[in-house]
């Protein structure tokens, strides 16, 4: 295997966000590695190098913007590392913990429970919440033009992932939709910690935003 894998994979991560939307670059790609590193760091525990290669490679290809493709980004993924001379446990396991990691409207069932999973999932939810996933759920929405807020559209349960990929439902909504769910789904101590700190600071400009959104009620 090459001793700059790492290096390597950066270089190759960050070609490939060229251009991308501003909610999912190759900046959420960094903040979710370095996390995936402290969270281990902290933790104790889990294989670094499959943490690391699969925090950079997480979202290389994303089926919200692919045209619903679950597997290019890890076949795209394991392809490289292969030519990195990465051995086939690591590409194995890698695939997996790719494969896996989105969330999908739900969280859909799967055996993979590895801690190299696990952490580079919380890293990757964690990203989600708090000042940064309140600036990215915008972004997102700005991004598909979505209506920010609309008092009419109710909060929706998602049946399956297409109809979760398919709404055109106000960013408002997506905070109750997934992102106030998050929490309760983290895999680590230290990624529950940090999504408890973030949480809170969304439930503050949720509680804001709402009485700006009626000033009959001033
Ligand atoms: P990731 O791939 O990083 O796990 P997603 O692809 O689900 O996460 O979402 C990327 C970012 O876009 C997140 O911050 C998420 O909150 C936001 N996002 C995804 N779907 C919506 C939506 N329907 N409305 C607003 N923001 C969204
Ligand atoms: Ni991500």
């Amino acid at each position: 295997m090459s001793a700059s894998v790492i290096p390597h994979t950066v270089t190759f991560v960050r070609s490939i966000f060229e251009g991308a939307e501003g909610g999912h670059d190759w900046f959420h790609t960094e903040r979710v590695w370095k996390m995936a590193r402290y969270i281990r760091d902290q933790e104790g525990k889990g294989d670094r190098l499959t943490i690391e290669l699969a925090a950079l490679l997480h979202d290389i290809s994303d089926p919200k913007f692919n045209g619903g493709d679950e597997e290019a980004g890890s076949r795209m993924a394991t392809d490289f590392l292969a030519g990195e001379g990465l051995d086939a446990d690591r590409l194995d396991h890698l695939g997996r913990i790719i494969r896996h990691i989105s969330f999908k409207g739900g969280n859909t069932p799967h055996s993979e429970t590895s801690i190299e999973f696990q952490i580079v999932q919380d890293a990757d939810r964690l990203d989600a919440l708090g000042a940064i996933g309140i600036a990215r759920a915008f972004n997102y929405g700005g991004f598909k033009n979505l209506p920010i807020y609309d008092p009419a559209i109710p909060v929706t349960a998602y049946a399956d992932a297409s109809s979760y990929y398919a709404s055109r439902a106000p960013t408002i909504n997506h905070f109750h939709e997934k992102l106030l769910k998050l929490k309760d789904l983290m895999n680590t101590a230290t990624g529950k910690a940090l999504a408890e700190e973030r949480h809170r600071f969304m439930l503050l400009f949720l509680e804001q935003f709402r009485r700006e959104a009626r000033p009959e009620e001033l």
